[in-house]
């Protein structure tokens, strides 16, 4: 089995582990972003929340150095990702229209939707150092993995 294949297969079964059901949606989600981190040291992962009143993403939880705290629904990749409610993987974020750089040393990167109850709710956003570190691999499993956050519907 390809090795990234073998991460994500650990990953999961990791998560299922970790989700503990007494706990809160906020430090079960913590885990979810800790354990990914763990798994493969990306540069940054973390969770962008949407706040339909002032039609934004927001920054909520995540892994790495300091990023951009908001991103209106019509700028960046995230932003993209979310109007469209599809993931996008970019193999090169310098040559991606509308990519808003967080940080200097990403690379590329992959955002995924987080649907919950049938609801576009955010985005799982992961920069990676590397140039072309995601695949499609990268976008089944995260997007697997985006359906066990937790319910965070009513943060806003
Ligand atoms: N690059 C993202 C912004 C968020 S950071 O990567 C953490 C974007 O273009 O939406």
């Amino acid at each position: 089995m390809e090795a990234k294949i073998q991460k994500y297969e650990s990953l999961l079964s990791q998560l299922d582990a970790l989700y503990d059901p007494e706990l809160n949606a906020l430090g079960n989600t913590s885990n979810i972003l800790a354990a990914i981190q763990a798994t493969f040291q990306h540069h940054w992962g973390g969770i962008y929340w949407a706040n339909f009143e002032k039609e934004r993403l927001e920054l909520l939880l995540f892994q790495g150095p300091p990023a951009c705290t908001i991103i209106p629904f019509s700028k960046g990749v995230c932003g993209q990702a979310f109007t469209q409610s599809k993931s996008i993987v970019v193999p090169n974020v310098h040559e991606h229209s509308g990519h808003i750089a967080c940080s200097p040393l990403s690379n590329s990167e992959i955002v995924v939707p987080i649907i919950q109850n049938n609801v576009i709710c955010g985005v799982l956003d992961i920069d990676s150092a590397h140039f072309n570190t995601f695949d499609n691999i990268d976008k089944q499993y995260l997007e697997k993995i985006a359906t066990k956050i937790p319910k965070l519907l009513n943060l806003f």
